[in-house]
């Protein structure tokens, strides 16, 4: 079960946002193609000579109205086709780095989607050593710990994730896990049985998107087939019973991005999503933003529209952000040091 249950603090309400960008927190589950900000692409495009299909900022601003989550990912991957050289890589991480410091982020784990540059002829090297070079500058100049996370994706095959492990093997120590992302309806986690199980095999961590939009069965099938350590989304688990009962028994986290949820339409409004209800069944929730530039805000957002939405209080903000830095792929030395800080936030706050 989850070690902590949800404790009770006594915080003013009108501090609540003042805490709630305070505490200490990681975030697990951003995608850094999707930190893109619509000015960031159109900079882009003019520094690279590409054509976009948008007239403005204002016109591409104006076509983030998804209706599911394909409608969104069409507009995202046309959005990353502006990166082509290392320096692009970086200014977007860079960005996004500077963002997670305003949000009091102190650990950050960045998915990046490899596919989607390297067919477009854009190498592996060239994506990952602009993200790591910002991710370098940002535990120098900002305090703020990044790793990155290299996804595959579902929609393409097996055989095309094993071809990107093998490009990918030369910089081994620049990432620290592998996860799977994109359309996730038809593409159920045992697509991908043979390339996780070398991924597991080369000692890296291991995460997978399920149940954002595809069934309960996918989160079971992500844990028993392909190992992973946490569930990307995962809120679909509610409609399996015994499965929630088992994440709660093994403290498995769930990466939940509100937001995100409420733009793709898993969920109508943030009154209805059951993050509340998850992490009243003892689940192991964590708050996170996906794709912040399309989906209407970074981490801070996020935690002001779930908080506000679902009536939450000062002892889920301290569950929430305690879950992200126990979920995180770091030390426990290194998360002892961060949950000592976010203890000390919290008593600060209190008093
Ligand atoms: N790629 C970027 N964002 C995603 C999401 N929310 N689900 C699946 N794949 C994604
Ligand atoms: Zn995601």
């Amino acid at each position: 079960m989850n070690s902590h249950p949800l404790p009770t603090f006594r915080v003013e309400r009108d501090a609540l946002p003042a805490l709630l960008k305070a505490m200490p927190k990681a975030e697990l589950h951003m995608h850094i193609e999707g930190s893109l900000e619509p000015e960031l692409i159109f900079a882009l495009a003019q520094r690279n000579g590409v054509q976009l299909s948008y007239p403005s900022v204002e016109a591409l601003r104006a076509a983030y109205a998804f209706t599911d989550l394909q409608s969104f990912l069409d507009i995202y991957y046309a959005g990353a086709s502006v990166l082509l050289k290392e320096a692009d890589f970086f200014d977007m991480a860079w960005a996004y780095l500077l963002k997670a410091k305003e949000d009091g982020i102190v650990h950050t784990e960045l998915f990046f989607d490899p596919q989607t540059h390297t067919e477009r002829g854009v190498p592996f090297e060239v994506v990952i050593k602009g993200l790591t070079r910002a991710c370098e500058q940002a535990r120098t100049e900002l305090g703020v710990s990044a790793s990155l996370i290299m996804c595959f994706l579902r929609h393409l095959s097996e055989e095309d994730a094993l071809k990107t492990l093998e490009e990918a093997l030369p910089y081994r120590d620049l990432f620290i896990g592998v996860g799977l992302d994109s359309s996730e309806r038809g593409h159920p986690p045992e697509k991908f049985a043979r390339v996780f199980a070398r991924c597991r095999e080369l000692g890296l961590h291991l995460v997978a998107h399920a149940g954002e939009e595809g069934p309960a069965q996918y989160i079971i099938n992500a844990l028993d087939i392909l190992h992973v350590e946490r569930i990307d989304h995962g809120v679909r688990c509610v409609e399996d019973p015994a499965l929630v009962k088992r994440l709660a028994e093994h403290g498995t986290a769930l990466t939940v991005c509100p937001l995100s949820n409420i733009k793709l339409c898993v969920f109508d409004k943030m009154e209805q999503h059951n993050l509340k209800t998850l992490l009243d069944q003892g689940l192991k929730v964590t708050i996170n933003s996906d794709d912040p530039a399309y989906f209407g805000g970074y981490l801070h957002a996020n935690f002001l529209a779930t908080f506000e939405g679902l009536d939450l209080d000062a002892g889920h903000a301290y569950t929430l952000a305690r879950n992200s830095l126990e979920a995180s792929f770091v030390s426990d030395e290194v998360k002892a040091g961060w949950i000592r800080q976010l203890d000390e936030t919290f008593a600060r706050f209190a008093a």
